[in-house]
């Protein structure tokens, strides 16, 4: 089944100066698959994140998500649609300070009138998965920026998303972190089949995903598959990173294991 079908979408910001951020877009994804988005900075993955979790508008082109098309929805029931199809998480974690980690993570189940009964097991469950028990009468000032990562996740997955749409998540972590939150990525994607979408810069983050999109100046530019081997992975991304040009990443020495 799919759960993104993307039709030549296109997207023009408009202003003083018009600016073409996405050219004609065409993106399958399809039920349980971990895709990664990659390319130069401006070459448009942030727009097309907010394009699929409905923030923002297309200029021409579909978008349909678990079937169905979102255009269209009046406000309340677009508000509804995108709490029940989405879960997302970005760089900065985006929780409120004023709440303990467990009441952000409720929070998605808290605007859905969901009993308390039900909300206690749901975050028991997920905190168990994803390793904050001890955490949850926490706030998010006394915990590191993985653990408040880890909690970002729950609270975008508590709900059980049909798609989890993740803008550099290990941008702001350290890389004993980063990889932590990405083997937590692979988890919720294998135990939950979650379908799962991730832009980052980090070729070790994008590793872990399935397959690969590349994006250059608004328009798809490749797309790469990942075999058994993830180190080879690893390389081949760098080499069609180098490849890109731009700034899409730092060359390091960095291996993944
Ligand atoms: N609201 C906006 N109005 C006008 N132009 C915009 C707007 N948002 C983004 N752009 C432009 O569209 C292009 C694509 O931006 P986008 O944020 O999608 O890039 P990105 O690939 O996410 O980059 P980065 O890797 O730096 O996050 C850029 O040239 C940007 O300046
Ligand atoms: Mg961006």
């Amino acid at each position: 089944m799919e759960i993104v079908k993307i039709n030549r979408l296109s997207k023009i910001y408009n202003g003083k100066v018009n600016y073409r951020a996405l050219t004609d877009i065409d993106l399958t994804i399809k039920q349980g698959e971990f895709v990664g988005i990659m390319g130069p900075s401006g070459s448009g993955k942030t727009t097309l994140l907010n394009l699929i979790s409905t923030i923002d508008q297309p200029t021409s082109g579909e978008i349909f998500i678990n079937g169905k098309n979102p255009n269209g929805l009046k406000k309340n029931d677009l508000a509804k649609f995108r709490r029940q199809e989405f879960g997302l998480v970005f760089q900065d974690f985006n929780l409120l300070d004023t709440l303990t980690i467990g009441e952000n993570i409720i929070l998605p189940l808290t605007l859905d009138r969901r009993s308390n009964k039900e909300m206690d097991e749901k975050l028991a469950t997920i905190a168990e998965k994803l390793g904050i028990t001890h955490i949850l009468n926490k706030r998010t000032y006394e915990v590191s920026g993985g653990q408040k990562q880890r909690a970002a996740f729950a609270r975008a997955t508590i709900h059980s998303p049909s798609l989890l749409l993740a803008d550099e998540p290990t941008g702001n972590l350290d890389s004993k972190s980063s990889r932590s939150v990405m083997e937590m990525m692979e988890t919720i994607n294998q135990t939950d089949h979650t379908t799962m979408l991730l832009v980052t810069h980090d070729p070790l983050a994008a590793s872990y995903c399935h397959r690969i999109v590349f994006i250059k100046d608004g328009q798809l530019y490749n797309e790469i598959y990942r075999g058994e081997n993830r180190q080879a992975f690893f390389q081949e991304i760098i080499d069609t990173l180098s490849f890109l040009g731009g700034n899409a990443h730092e060359l390091s020495s960095i291996s993944v294991e």
